[in-house]
This record gives structure tokens, sequence and C-alpha cells, in this order.
């Protein structure tokens, strides 16, 4: 089975028949101010594009100066890891079950689906979530616990303390695997900034806070016989030559690090406010603001016109079915640098606002007419 991601404006290009370039793309979670690649582009040593790349040791200093640990694996985006872990956690049998997020980042699930015995905790309410683990690791401490800090779409939040705590109740085997894929914006709450313990993996996605999804980065924090089991699975070669020259410079450049996490927190406040007026017109049922993205609880019937009424307007969100009537609608942020943008983005929500009324009040005329259109 092929899960559904954010930011395919190909396919919504070819489904609604606007040209890709004229799309706003708000379908992801990933820094729309990326790091910029001129003048790297411009220093970039040519030979890295026609020879083999090994991992350089300038690219190995880098990272362990970003991250603070030297104890990692690169690898082509932490999707590929996430794919591996289940095997690599699970080679003896019998296997041990795994206690996974009631939502999140869906591939984590779909991997682990496929072999192990596996429950789940409320990924909404951190108090609930909190008890229901610290029970199921009381019963039977002999499991895996996946995290995905933060959720991504839910925004919930362990701290640091509480993941260690879980960590030590694990036993016979049983690992702690954190997904820390939007944590850069605050690396005070991550797993790295602490000695890590031998029974936990972190994941560090490169692509979401340095804006650079394309060059397929991404790392793996953990023992040496769980990154031994994964980089031969993964292969040689991992990183190419020039992506290795990028992350070498974005993880020195502490000042655009700085200066991206200020900028990520203009970007997600002005975000929220240019939708503030449509969501409140709208029966939201809960809202969580990330650094990189919004969510709103929406019915799924208002949840499916907006994405429908975005779309055929050239606007991309994305849609997370939760069950039969509930629907997370989850919003990127804009990039606060592009005028162009944030004009078309304010005519396609005026638009909206006329729309959609007061408690989901749709003007049913107006989506027939939209629903015509699109027939
Ligand atoms: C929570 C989370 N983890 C991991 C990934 C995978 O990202 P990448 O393979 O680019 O590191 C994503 C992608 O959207 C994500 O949202």
């Amino acid at each position: 089975m092929t899960l559904f991601h954010g930011g395919d404006v190909l396919s919504a290009s070819q489904q609604y028949d606007i040209p890709t370039d004229e799309w706003i793309d708000l379908s992801t979670g990933i820094n729309p101010c990326a790091y910029p690649l001129k003048q790297t582009l411009r220093d970039i040593d040519l030979a890295c594009f026609e020879k083999l790349p090994y991992l350089q040791p300038d690219f190995l200093e880098s990272v362990e100066s970003y991250y603070g640990s030297r104890h990692f694996l690169a690898v082509p985006g932490t999707q590929s890891a996430i794919q591996l872990i289940p095997a690599s956690l699970n080679q003896a049998e019998p296997t041990i079950p795994v206690i996974l997020p009631s939502l999140g980042y869906q591939e984590h699930e779909h991997a682990w689906r496929i072999n192990s015995k596996h429950t789940y905790y409320d990924a909404n309410d951190l108090d609930m979530a909190t008890t229901a683990i610290d029970a199921q690791l009381a019963q039977n401490p002999s499991q895996h616990l996946v995290v995905i800090n933060p959720n991504n779409p839910t925004d919930q939040q362990f701290s640091v303390r509480q993941l260690q705590q879980w960590a030590s109740m694990l036993k016979g085997g049983g690992h702690l695997v954190v997904d820390e894929a939007f944590i850069d914006s605050k690396p005070e709450c991550s797993l790295l900034s602490q000695p890590l313990a031998n029974n936990v993996i972190v994941l560090r996605s490169f692509g979401k806070f340095f804006g650079l999804a394309g060059i397929r980065v991404g790392f793996v924090f953990a023992n040496q016989d769980i990154l031994n089991f994964l980089g031969i699975r993964i292969g040689p070669w991992s990183i190419n030559g020039p992506a290795q020259a990028i992350v070498t410079r974005a993880c020195h450049d502490i000042e655009w690090q700085l200066s991206a996490r200020e900028k990520i927190g203009q970007a997600a406040q002005l975000s929220q406010l240019l939708f503030s007026n449509l969501f409140s017109r709208l029966s939201v049922k809960k809202v969580a603001h990330s650094c990189l993205f919004s969510s709103y609880w929406l019915e799924n019937k208002t949840a499916q016109s907006l994405f429908e009424f975005f779309a055929c307007r050239g606007l991309l969100i994305r849609c997370l079915p939760i069950d039969n009537n509930e629907t997370i609608v989850r919003i990127g942020c804009v990039n606060p640098e592009s005028k162009q943008e944030i004009a078309s983005l304010k005519g396609i929500l005026r638009q909206a606002e006329k729309v959609f009324g007061e408690h989901d009040q749709i003007k049913r005329v107006e989506l027939k007419n939209l629903r015509k259109q699109n027939a």
C-alpha cells in the first residue's frame, strides 16, 4: 500500500488542471525560507559530481557539531530508516510488541503493522497518553515505544525527562524510537541535548528546518549495532556529494540557524493570522500550532469542502482524516518574503470567508456550483 503525503503539487496540478508553478503549496511542514544555496553552489567543488560520494570528514564533523553527537548514520531522508527500524529491532523471535501514537506521520505505523503486535496511545491528549504509556509499560516493560516529538500533525510533545524515564522502564530488548523531524526550532527539547541511552533511537530529518527536503538527507542516532544493521541495508554512498557539501555548510552556519528560528516564528504567526478570520467562522473542534504548521480539527464534510475550494483556486493544503466524523486540516507556513504569494493567498481567503459562513453554514448554492465546475 502506498501512503499519500503532502507536497504532491504534480498530482494536484493534473487533477485540478492548474499548472504546477501556479500553486501555493501549504500542504507540507517544510520551512518555506530554505537555507540559501546560491553561494554554496557557486563554491561547490565540481569534482563531487564526478567522484563516488564517500562521507567526507568535514561533512561528518559539521553534522556532529550541529546535532551534538557523533553516533549517527547519515541516511537519504529519515523515511528510509523508518521503513527498516521494525526489522532492526525485531531480529529475534518471538518479536516484542510496539506502542504507537494513534495519529502521526503514518509511515511509522505502516512499517510496524506489517509484522508486529501493536497498541496505540492517544496522540491528542498529553495526560491521557502519559497515563496510558505508563500503565502499558508497568504491565509489560518488554515493548517498543514510538514517539513523534513533536507530533505531526497533533503537536503533542513530551519532555526529555519523560522520554528518558520511559527509556529506562523498557526491558527485554524494548527500544524507544523518537522521531524529532520538527524539533530543530527548539533544540533544547531534543533527546540529543543529553547523553543517549543504549536503547534509544533518535531520527532527525534535515529537510524540514533547513527547508531542503529535496536533497534527501536525514540522520539516525543510536547504538552501533543498530547503526550497523541500518547501514548495511541502506548501502554505501547514501548521501550524494553535492548534498554533503550543502549539509556541511548549513550545519556550520549558526548565524543562519538562529535567524531561521526567528523567521519560522514570524512565518507561523503570519500564517495563523491570515487564516484566523476563516477558521473563526467554522466550528473548529481543536487547534494546534506547531512551528512549521497549524492543525485544525474539523468535521469531515467541512474539511473536504475546504480542501476542494482551495484546490480549485491553486492552494494546496493537507487533510488527514481521523475517523468517520473528524479530519485534521493541516496548513504549512507561508513564506513572509513572498509578497506575491501572500497577496494571492489573501485573495483566496477573502473568497473563502464569503463562502464558508458562521459555524459551518456553508452556502450550499456556491458549493453546488463548485462541484459543477469540477465535474
Ligand atoms: C514526522 C516525520 N518524520 C519523518 C518524515 C520523513 O522525512 P524525511 O524522509 O525527509 O527525513 C516526515 C516527513 O514528512 C515527517 O513528517
